[in-house]
């Protein structure tokens, strides 16, 4: 694992969005897997400001993202899709037709699990993922659990998330009690892992993903096995990573 630690927020975005406009460089053509959250919006608005300066192109990339509320649709202003419209999609020139994200109104949820899956296959995979991690360990919705569940599934939310999520909606109550992730074997097979991680509440549960047992009690300690892992946090959140 490669560990960058920033001054603050918006030298972690900085690094990582000049992170990410490398692998553009290279492969102009890549599968890049996006996360949604508060700690990749910076990034997502450094890379709008490059896109505007002239310095990097999104125009013949595909992305996957990591997660979907199940039961919202994507036109839902709390959906992961309008997240991802409205932080980065809307303001750069991608071609939306070669952006997915889980289908929150699928009726058949093993069937858009199994698609989604198929469609990460049908793109040989993803060159680049990017994560966060959740207060209690998570990467994408993968909470913790028994076992490392494989593939795209549907999940039943923690209260630990659903609490940390209440922020983005009017009442708690509002906030879904299901979703779509990505499973961690799609992440882990992703050839690159970029993992963001800022502020103080996260010190101890990025400290535990690296240097603990590897657990799927926290699914982020999974990273500890992929050979290409780049984390970028700010001082606040990597100070008990020495
Ligand atoms: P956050 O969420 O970026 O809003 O802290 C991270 C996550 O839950 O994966």
């Amino acid at each position: 694992m490669r560990i960058f630690k920033e001054k603050d927020y918006d030298a972690m975005s900085r690094r990582a969005a000049s992170f990410i406009a490398a692998q553009l460089m290279l492969n102009p053509r890549s599968v890049l897997g996006l996360a949604t959250g508060g700690t990749p919006v910076g990034t997502y608005k450094t890379l709008i400001s490059m896109y505007q300066d002239g310095d990097v192109d999104f125009s013949g990339i595909t992305t996957v993202n990591l997660d979907e509320y199940r039961g919202l649709s994507g036109n839902d202003v709390q959906s992961y899709r309008h997240f991802m419209d409205e932080q980065l999609f809307d303001h750069i020139n991608i071609d939306k037709a070669r952006t997915f994200i889980p289908d929150g109104m699928a009726t058949d949820a093993e069937a858009e699990c199994a698609a989604y899956d198929a469609r990460i296959d049908a793109l040989s995979g993803i060159d680049l993922q990017l994560l966060g991690i959740g207060g209690n360990g998570h990467i994408g919705f993968n909470e913790p659990a028994d076992s490392f569940a494989a593939a795209t599934h549907r999940v039943t939310l923690t209260r630990s998330t659903i609490d940390a999520n209440a922020r983005f909606f009017e009442d708690i109550a509002d906030v879904p009690t299901e979703a779509y992730t990505m499973g961690i074997g799609s992440i882990f097979r992703a050839r690159k892992i970029l993992l963001l991680v800022s502020g103080d509440s996260k010190a101890q549960i990025i400290r535990d993903a690296c240097t603990g047992p590897v657990t799927p009690a926290l699914p982020a300690s999974i990273l500890q096995l992929h050979g290409d892992v780049t984390i970028i946090g700010d001082e606040a959140s990597l100070h008990l990573l020495g």
